[in-house]
């Protein structure tokens, strides 16, 4: 049986699966999909999920949808795919040795359709809001998101509104949007106040897709069952993501959580969530080792998709770094930047604020904390032409302009 239920340990308050609520209605946390019962057995479906790859079923050419048995079911026509998932890890040379480490992976979301690890949540997000017949959806968005759910909107055949942070979204993503059809509204402040918009105007028309909806969280824990599946169930010691809104790190703690309940794996890695310094309310809460989270009210770094001053999953996200004896930290601008260039050097290329994962591997190893020896799994949420003008802007030195003369020439 799949339901939905709250978060919180002390709460656990149970739902409908279908019911609209992104809070409890008794203690106000989070929800989440609950999976009860037993499942097929491990070993069966390993291999099940392994055969869909050479399957031609929408269902089974998604990374996200061949793992359905730990999804919310739902009738093959209802899905919203855009052949999301299924998408590579590839092994880092330059980079590790950058870091100072032998065994770097990089699992690259950025390779999904719109270019970003939203995709993985938005089918599932999509799918469910098309069960229940919306026909508008929305989100407020750094600009990812926005990119996301306006192209899956489009395959869905509903309305897309997205919400910016004025000027603070990358025109890649910005544009990505706009080409898919998306109703754009721009708000003068950061992402939590475009949120904050967008909650406070409560329209019951609008089905809302930001990754406090359940049914994101349960499309983006695949992305773990695909990297285990890749390590060929060998589980590494280490998982780096990097922190915005925090609900990755939570679907991907949620990932172990259940893969370890039910048999898959026996031990867990640790999950390391990396926030840009300008951005860092959960690492902040981790050096002080506070009871709850202190909201930044003017985020600031130049990785424009993690620009977040309070994350709403925090509470998710620290408990998914708590139960795999992880820990949170945080680098500067300059770090991530010059990491993001090591990750381009490699041939790989990701966004901003994807590369804090390699400079937090970097931080960690020079810190003496990680072994050189270590397996380290670290998340690249974002492609490479995410963000153009952050690229263009830091190599202008490194383009010559010769004299048309010469251009003939060559
Ligand atoms: N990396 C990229 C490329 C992102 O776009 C985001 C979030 C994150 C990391 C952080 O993930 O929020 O789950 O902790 N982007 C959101 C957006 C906020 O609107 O596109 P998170």
């Amino acid at each position: 049986m799949k339901y939905l239920r709250c978060s919180a340990a002390d709460c656990r308050n149970s739902l409908d699966l279908h019911d609209r609520a992104l809070e409890c209605p008794r203690c106000g946390n989070l929800l989440e999909v609950f999976i009860e019962g037993d499942l097929p057995e491990p070993a069966n479906l390993k291999k099940l999920w392994r055969e869909r790859r050479m399957s031609n079923d929408a269902r089974d050419v998604s990374g996200v949808w061949r793992f359905r048995e730990l999804l919310p079911d739902y009738p093959a026509e209802t899905i919203v795919t855009l052949s999301e998932g299924n998408v590579p890890l590839v092994r880092a040379r330059r980079a590790a040795d950058w870091a100072g480490v032998r065994n770097l992976w990089f699992k690259h979301l950025g390779w999904n359709p719109t270019g970003s690890f939203k995709d993985l949540g938005m089918t599932a997000g999509m799918t469910e809001a098309r069960f229940m017949g919306a026909k508008t959806v929305g989100c407020a968005s750094t600009g990812n998101t926005a990119a996301s759910l306006a192209a899956y909107a489009a395959r869905a055949g509903v309305t897309a509104r997205v919400y910016l942070p004025s000027g603070q979204a990358s025109a890649n993503k910005l544009a990505q949007a706009l080409d898919f059809g998306a109703e754009v509204v721009q708000i003068e402040g950061s992402f939590d106040d475009a949120l904050n918009v967008l909650l406070r105007a409560a329209d019951p028309e609008l089905y809302f897709l930001n990754s406090i909806n359940p049914f994101r969280i349960e499309g983006q824990k695949t992305a773990i069952f695909e990297l285990l599946e890749q390590f060929e169930w060998h589980v590494p010691d280490y998982l780096f993501v990097p922190g915005g809104n925090l609900g990755n790190s939570s679907a991907f703690g949620k990932a172990l959580r259940e893969l370890k309940q039910h048999g898959f794996i026996d031990r867990v890695p640790r999950i390391i969530i990396v926030q840009a310094e300008g951005a860092n309310p959960l690492a902040r809460l981790w050096r002080s080792k506070g009871a709850s989270l202190q909201p930044l009210a003017h985020p600031d770094t130049a990785a424009t998709a993690i620009r977040i001053g309070n994350p709403r999953s925090w509470k998710k996200a620290l408990q998914a770094v708590e139960a795999t004896g992880g820990r949170v930290l945080d680098v500067t601008d300059e770090e991530l930047g010059e990491a993001k260039s090591v990750i381009g050097h490699d041939g790989i290329g990701c966004e901003p604020a994807s590369a804090t994962t390699l400079a937090g591997v970097r931080k960690l190893v020079a810190g003496g904390e990680i072994e050189r020896d270590a397996v380290i799994a670290a998340v690249l949420t974002g492609h490479a032409l995410k963000d153009t003008e952050y690229i263009i802007k830091s190599h202008t030195k490194r383009i010559d302009t010769a004299e048309p003369s010469m251009a003939t020439l060559c």
